[in-house]
């Protein structure tokens, strides 16, 4: 029996199915009774059915109850493989709070409307006592068929868990913690004090309705109440803020891992932002929200921020390192996507396919093969080697192009492809030349029209990069000129800001020219790699703190996190730190697993495994440490 209360003397009221399991457990007993019945199907309908109709009140529970237990056709020998089949569907949060079940024995009591056969062993193996347990009880008949149930129980009946409370009669707080209605009859009559409506398995309308706080998680619940819990601050209270129309998927990565998503279709203003961004811990945008000093001023939560494309110049980087906010982009998710469109604009171009299928647009059939050609045992030029130059040089040559190569930086040559040590080495061999540098400033037209001058007569030329890397005029007096047989461009000096926005450029209407409205990255593909990529860097920074990857932070790539904590310090790059840290972790006699540092311009992380057991104020104390931009620990 509970023991006599002190006046401070706190309980939790915990529900059973679906609640400390994920599963409804007559159910699962259904499914393993009912194996080789060939009506299970209907039958498992059938008991579900019966379980509404008690829920609305339609019929009364213990007639539920009965009827449930007639349908099944249980035996005892089933119940050690239902009791194993619910110790593997234990709640993920109660799992992870072991610690708190078996601190707080004395003050947890399951109530439940199941059965103490099955929930006693799942239980009492997560730290609950056994006595602490109310529930219904089995009847069996002399072969071991379960028959029925003990009918006194008032947990047997309709509003029967307030009926047992009135009989504990605790004295003391009473807190309740369930996803079903019967959890909530407690507090409606008047006896316990808060009731929380649990939803990490099953979320009940009416229920959440009636709740006085809705706790996806134990972690929430432990969380509000000031308990010990296992993770430092439950991930439901962690925000992500999604701009821009980012791919859904994105949305399903964060909230499957029990973090609060807001999507917003549009890109929001820096007034905007500034406002939505106070209680954000995660930052998802695309090239149009802008974040800057302003934005980042009311950015008191923020931890990190993702932008699901490519450049990253929409973000303040150096603002974002001051604070101790490391940002991520989705370097390589599109290259395939540009890589495809270039080899295809090549075919497109060497075959004069523009032209031929204007003309039979306009009704003309022009059949000849002058000026045609394959691709293959072309020499294919590729202005800068990055993701994109090395990924084509491959496919190209798979396609029996003989590949070049001219890259400011040493890259090692992929497959046959040879690197020219100069871009006018290369401009002079080449049939098609294709540029995929990045777009630094230094860049602008690097392309002109003496780099034209030293090209084949009747080259093919691509840009897929940036468009101020290419002089325009230049490019249009080359084609005028026959210099280029055929170009393909996706990127303009300037581009309208929306698709109703005329696209005015000296390009247009010039014959085999391909032009298309920068999309040389744009597909379904690129946008889900990148909705997959850039959740996984953000979320690997928040659960094992892993910079790798980020284009303003120091890159560490850490093992996973093994039965230790993990300290992570983010300072001002100044001398000294590292020994503040560990002359501080000395004194307290912590004894480091390992350790980790590495610096970038400004900031230093150093990130810090410890033994599990160790003396909180330490925590105090590193945050105190002089020049400390941010400090978080994991559990
Ligand atoms: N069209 C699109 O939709 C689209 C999509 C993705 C990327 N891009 C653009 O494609 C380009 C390449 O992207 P990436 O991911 O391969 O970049 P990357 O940074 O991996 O590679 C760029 C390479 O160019 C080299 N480089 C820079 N300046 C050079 C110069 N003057 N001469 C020779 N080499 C030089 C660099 O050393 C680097 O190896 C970028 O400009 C990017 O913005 C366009």
């Amino acid at each position: 029996m509970v023991e006599i209360p002190t006046k401070e003397q706190k309980y939790f009221i915990i529900d059973f199915d679906s609640t400390f399991t994920k599963v409804e457990a007559m159910d699962e007993l259904g499914k393993i009774s009912l194996q080789g019945n060939p009506k299970r199907e209907d039958i498992l309908r059938e008991i579900h059915q019966v379980t509404e109709l008690a829920m609305n009140g339609d019929i009364s529970f213990s007639e539920a109850l009965q009827r449930r237990v007639d349908l099944l056709k249980a035996h005892k020998d089933h119940l050690p493989e239902l009791i194993a089949v619910l110790s593997g569907k234990v709640s993920d949060s109660f799992e992870r709070n072991r610690d708190f079940l078996n601190e707080f024995a004395d003050s947890i009591l399951i109530i439940s409307s199941g059965f103490r056969e099955f929930i006693v062993p799942i239980v009492t193996a997560l730290g609950i006592k056994p006595e602490n347990v109310y529930a219904n009880t089995f009847l069996f008949d002399d072969s071991g068929n379960i028959i029925g149930f003990d009918a006194e129980n008032p947990l047997a009946k309709d509003k029967g868990k307030p009926e047992l409370m009135r009989k504990l009669n605790l004295q003391g707080d009473v807190y309740v913690i369930g996803d079903g209605y019967t959890d909530y009859e407690i507090k409606e009559a008047g006896l316990a004090n808060r009731f929380y409506a649990f939803t990490e398995n099953v979320e009940r309308g009416k229920v959440i309705a009636n709740a006085d706080h809705i706790t996806p998680s134990l972690d929430e619940f432990l969380f509000v109440n000031k308990l010990p819990a296992s993770l430092s601050y439950p991930k439901n209270r962690i925000k992500v803020l999604l701009l821009e129309n980012i791919h859904p998927k994105a949305k399903e990565l964060f909230q499957e891992q029990g973090f609060t998503v807001e999507m917003v279709k549009g890109a929001l203003d820096e007034d905007e932002l500034a406002e939505r961004i106070r209680d954000v811990s995660v930052l998802g945008i695309r090239s149009k929200t802008q974040v800057t000093k302003k934005v980042l001023e009311n950015a008191n939560k923020l931890m990190c921020v993702g932008a699901f494309c490519i450049g990253t110049n929409q973000i303040d980087l150096k603002a974002c390192q001051e604070r101790g906010i490391v940002a991520f982009n989705a370097p390589y998710s599109n290259t395939r996507s540009v890589v495809e469109l270039a080899i295809g604009e090549m075919i497109i171009l060497m075959r004069q396919i523009v032209e031929k299928s204007n003309k039979m647009h306009r009704g003309e059939w022009d059949k000849s093969a002058i000026g045609s050609y394959e691709i293959r045992g072309k020499k294919l030029g590729l202005v800068g080697y990055g993701n994109i130059g090395t990924q084509l040089s491959v496919v190209a040559e798979a396609l029996g192009m003989k590949v070049y190569y001219y890259d400011l930086v040493e890259k090692l040559a992929l497959g046959n492809a040879q690197r020219c040590k100069t871009l006018h080495e290369l401009l002079e061999i080449c049939d098609v030349i294709t540029l995929h540098t990045d777009g630094r400033k230094e860049n602008a037209n690097l392309i002109g029209a003496k780099e034209f001058e030293r090209m084949k007569d009747g080259v093919i030329f691509l840009n897929l990069s940036r468009g101020h890397i290419v002089d325009v005029p230049a490019l249009v007096n080359a084609v005028k000129s026959g210099k280029v047989a055929g170009a393909a461009v996706d990127v303009f000096p300037y581009e309208p800001k929306t698709n109703n926005e005329e696209f005015i450029n000296e390009l247009r209407g010039l014959p085999n020219v391909l032009l298309t409205p920068h999309i040389g990255g744009s597909t379904e593909e690129a946008q889900e790699n990148i909705a997959n990529f850039v959740p996984g860097k953000l979320l690997d920074f928040i659960n094992k703190g892993n910079t790798f990857g980020s284009v303003n932070f120091p890159n560490i790539q850490l093992p996973d996190l093994n039965d230790a904590h993990r300290m992570i310090h983010i300072h001002r790059n100044v001398p000294g730190i590292l020994a503040q840290i560990n002359s501080i972790l000395a004194n307290y006699h912590i004894n480091i697993r390992g350790q980790y540092l590495n610096t970038r311009e400004d900031v230093g992380y150093v990130i810090t495994d410890i033994d599990k057991a160790y003396n909180k104020e330490v925590i105090t104390e590193l945050k105190n440490i002089a020049h400390t931009i941010k400090f978080r620990m994991l559990y």
